[in-house]
C-alpha cells in the first residue's frame, strides 16, 4: 500500500523522476550563478540585456555567460523578452536569489553544492561496511562561514526581537544583566546577536574549531562589542571551574551534530546550575520518516545535508549520530531524560518552518 504523500505506484514514474533530476541540476547551476554575482549583477539591471551586456556587468566571459542563461531561462529562473535575445530577472525572484536578503534559497543550494563538493566520495566510502565510520571537520572547508551565512539573517534580525520575547522570564534576566554561553557558536552570529541586544548581559561563545573562533572574535571586534567573548572548548567536557557560572546556555543548529549528546547535557546542567535555563534551536523535523511526508517543507534538503555532513561528523567522532532530522519526539526524549523540564516548544517565528526550538529548565 503507498504511504501517505504518494499517489501513482504503477504508472509511468519517467516524467517524475526526470523532473526531479531537472530540479536537481537547475540547483547546481543556482548556486554557480549565485556564488558568482550573477543574480546581483541582473538584479541590478534595468531593463533586459542581451548575454553580451550581462557579460560586460559581470566582468566575465560572454560563452559561459550563455551558457549559463541557457539553464537559467529553461528552468524557468531568469525570463527571456519578446525579442528573444535579452534577459531578465522579475523582481519577484530577486529576494530569492540575491546575496545578502531574507529568503536566500539560492544560498542554500550553494551550501549544498559545497558539501557535495568536499564529501560526496568519503560519504559514499562510508555506508560500506569496510568503508570509514564517517568524516570529520577537515573534509569541509568554507562549511563554517556558509552555516554563518545561512543563519545570520535571522539571528541578527529575529533572535532578540522574535524569539527571546517568547520566554518573558528570560528575557528580563537578559535586559538586567547575567550571564550566557552559546554552546557551538560557531562564526559567533549568534552570540554578537545576543551581546548587541542584551548589553548588560555578558555572552560566551564557545566552539571546539578553531577556525570558528578565530571568526567569531573577529565579528565581535567588527562590531565593537564589549560584552561577549570566546573560547575554545569541547561541550562535553568544559572546564571544571564553571560549575555554576552561567544562568542561560543556548545552543544553535547544534544538538544534532553532538558526537555525544547525554555528556553534553550533563555538562551543560553542571554549569547552569539549578534553576538555569537552556534554549536549542534546531531543525524541524518528526523523528520516523513517515512523519515528515508534505508536513516538513524543507524536509529534503534537510535530510541531504544531515547525510553528507551532521550525521558522519557524529560517527566519525565515534559519537551516536543523531541526523539533523533527529526530530521533534527524540530531541524531547534525549533532553528530559538528561534533567531538563521542557517548558516549551514549537516551530520558531520567521523562519520558514526550518527551525524548531525547545527551551528547558535545569530540573
Ligand atoms: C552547524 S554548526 C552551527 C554553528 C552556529 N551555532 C550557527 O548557528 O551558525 C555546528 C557547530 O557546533 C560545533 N560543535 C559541534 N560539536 C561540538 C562540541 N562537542 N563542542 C563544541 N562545539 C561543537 C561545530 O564546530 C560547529 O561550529
Amino acid at each position: 500500500m503507498a504511504s501517505k504523500g504518494e499517489t501513482d505506484l504503477s504508472g509511468d514514474f519517467g516524467p517524475q523522476i526526470e523532473e526531479i533530476i531537472q530540479h536537481g541540476f537547475a540547483s547546481v547551476m543556482i548556486a554557480m550563478g549565485y556564488d558568482l554575482g550573477l543574480f546581483d549583477v541582473m538584479a541590478e539591471l534595468s531593463e533586459p540585456k542581451s548575454s553580451e551586456e550581462i557579460a560586460a556587468a559581470a566582468g566575465m566571459k560572454e560563452r559561459y555567460i550563455r551558457e549559463w542563461l541557457g539553464v537559467m531561462v529553461t528552468a524557468k529562473v531568469v525570463s527571456i523578452d519578446a525579442t528573444g535575445n535579452k534577459f531578465f530577472l522579475p523582481a519577484n525572484r530577486v529576494p530569492y536569489l540575491t546575496k545578502g536578503v531574507s529568503g536566500m534559497m539560492a544560498h542554500e543550494a550553494s551550501f549544498m553544492v559545497n558539501l557535495t563538493k568536499n564529501a560526496f566520495d568519503k560519504v559514499k566510502a562510508s555506508f560500506l561496511e569496510a568503508g570509514p565510520p564517517g568524516t570529520s571537520y577537515d573534509d569541509y572547508p568554507g562549511k563554517f562561514e556558509l552555516t554563518a551565512k545561512f543563519g545570520e539573517h535571522w539571528m541578527k534580525n529575529h533572535l532578540a526581537s522574535s524569539f527571546i520575547p517568547l520566554f518573558p522570564e528570560l528575557k528580563t534576566q537578559l535586559e538586567s544583566g547575567i550571564k550566557v554561553i552559546d554552546l557551538g557558536c560557531g562564526m559567533g552570529v549568534s552570540t554578537c546577536a545576543l551581546a548587541k541586544a542584551f548589553p548588560k548581559s555578558t555572552i560566551h561563545g564557545v566552539d571546539f574549531v578553531d577556525i570558528n573562533f578565530q571568526g567569531a572574535k573577529k565579528q565581535a571586534k567588527e562590531e565593537s562589542l564589549k560584552n561577549c567573548k570566546f573560547s575554545a572548548g569541547d561541550i562535553s567536557n568544559l572546564p571544571d571551574d564553571w560549575s555554576g557560572h552561567f544562568q542561560y546556555a543556548f545552543m544553535n543548529n547544534v544538538f544534532h551534530d553532538l558526537a555525544h549528546p547525554m555528556t553534553c547535557l550533563a555538562e551543560i546542567k553542571r554549569i547552569l546550575g539549578p534553576g538555569g535555563l537552556l534554549s536549542i534551536i534546531d531543525c524541524h523535523g518528526y523523528s520516523a520518516i513517515k512523519d515528515n511526508i508534505d508536513r516538513v517543507p524543507a524536509a529534503v534538503n534537510l535530510y541531504s545535508a544531515s547525510l553528507l555532513a551532521c550525521l558522519p561528523l557524529s560517527l566519525g567522532a565515534g559519537g551516536v549520530g543523531l541526523g539533523a532530522m533527529c526530530g521533534v519526539e527524540k530531541i524531547k526524549e534525549v533532553v528530559t531524560s538528561a534533567g531538563f523540564e521542557m517548558l516549551q516548544s514549537g516551530v520558531a517565528p520567521e523562519c520558514r518552518s526550518y527551525k524548531h526550538y525547545f527551551h528547558c529548565k535545569v530540573a
